[in-house]
């Protein structure tokens, strides 16, 4: 019988380790180390050289860094993976790779709050300028395409309005332009959405959300063609460091694991939820992508497997009405962060983009009526139970 891939169930288990390599171990090892010996100079010289493969010092490379980084790339269904610090580690390396003093950025109408912090300091420091775009229409991206623009930065779903772009059509434009487009996938993860398949060059993560999935991990990860990541691996990963350490490598191997059974129950879990928080009083609107009342729901329907385990929605009121309902949550925790066991919300206005100025925010539609809820792995039972009471008591002391 001729060898078939596996299935993306078994590639997180399996992929980019074989316990043969490592004396039997079934699960992948630690190497808790900072550098690796040589048998000889001359070796330490080729290793240096690069004529000779081995690892060297762990900020270029470690045996637990590479098993994540081959496992992810087979699940993004890239050629190679790097691992980061954090997922700002792994954008600040991509967006500073790819761009130079007085360059332009295309980038999404939406993006996570510290994504257009780095996006502004680069306008700042190096002039490098971004033009935000709802990329509703291949004209609206043509007429914002410059000659000075390096690539196009893309979040779908994006964090927190979960409105989506169409993946397909902005890597058809931008392969008229020879214009690499990176995604921010950490919202739908590999098992909901591949943008790699789709036609896109970089996908990227915060790994600390459904990739860890467990709230103990802060790490990034890129994933790619060989060619520009053994680029960016060279450059900006090695030269400003932002690189994870071998442990939390390791916990993110054990995280991706469950990934799928994770991520079935995170989305049941949100659709149970949707349902109920579409037809609560105080509640003016509900944005979910599974919903097929969601706007963007035809893409959804094209691109992503599920609608995930995120739902954005607004209550009547404003600030005093939507900080009141997160305090009479009760098990439900106020946190920022998402794709954890536990259920986490937040108030983005406030929290995770205050750090962009009002007048963008709205332009972005983040309201200050605006939640949002990484929906977790309890049952969704009790999780509509705490949403609706806290509902219900924002309702009470006010005459809404
Ligand atoms: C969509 C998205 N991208 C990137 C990041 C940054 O990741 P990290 O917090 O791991 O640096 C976040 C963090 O919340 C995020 O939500």
């Amino acid at each position: 019988m001729g060898k078939k891939e596996h299935g993306f169930e078994t590639k997180v288990i399996h992929g980019g380790y074989d316990s043969k390599d490592f004396l039997g171990s079934l699960t992948t090892p630690l190497f808790q180390t900072s550098t690796f010996t040589f048998d000889s100079a001359e070796q330490g010289e080729n290793r240096f050289a690069g004529t000779e493969d081995g690892y060297v010092y762990s900020r270029l490379g470690n045996p637990t860094v590479r098993a994540l980084e081959d496992r992810i790339a087979q699940l993004e269904g890239g050629e190679a993976g790097l691992a980061f610090g954090s997922g700002m580690a792994a954008v600040s390396a991509v967006l500073i790779g790819l761009t130079k003093a007085n360059d332009h950025i295309l980038c999404s109408r939406g993006v996570y709050g510290c994504t257009f912090g780095l996006l502004s300091m680069m306008e700042d420091k190096y002039n490098i300028t971004t033009s935000f775009s709802t990329m509703n229409t291949e004209e609206e991206i043509r007429n914002l395409i410059r000659p000075e623009t390096s690539c196009i930065y893309v979040e779908t779903p994006i964090n927190p309005t979960m409105e989506l772009i169409d993946l397909e059509m902005v890597a058809k434009v931008a392969k008229d332009y020879d214009i690499p487009v990176i995604v921010d996938n950490t919202f739908a993860t590999p098992y909901l959405q591949k943008p790699l398949e789709i036609g896109c060059d970089l996908v990227l993560h915060s790994a600390t959300k459904y990739i860890g999935g467990h709230g103990d991990v802060v790490a990034g990860l890129l994933i790619g063609k060989q060619d520009i990541i053994q680029q960016l691996a060279m450059t900006t990963q090695k030269d400003i460091g932002g690189i994870i350490s071998p442990f939390d490598a390791w916990l993110l191997l054990r995280g991706l694991k469950t990934l799928p059974v994770r991520m079935d129950r995170h989305c049941a879990n949100a659709e149970k939820v949707v349902t109920r928080l579409k037809d609560h009083a105080l509640v003016s609107s509900v944005y979910y992508p599974g919903d097929a009342q969601h706007e963007d729901y035809e893409i959804m329907k094209k691109q992503m497997k599920q609608g995930g385990g995120l739902i954005s929605f607004e209550i009547k009121g404003g600030k005093e009405e939507a900080q009141a309902f997160l305090n009479h949550l009760s098990f439900i925790k106020k946190a920022v962060s998402l794709g954890d066991a536990e259920s986490l919300i937040q108030h983005p206005a406030t929290m995770t983009h205050s750090v962009v100025p009002e007048e963008i925010r709205e332009k972005m539609g983040i309201t200050n009526s605006l939640i949002r809820l990484s929906v977790g792995l309890e049952a969704w039972e009790d999780i509509w139970e705490d949403l609706y009471q806290a509902l219900n008591q924002v309702t009470q002391s006010k005459t809404i």
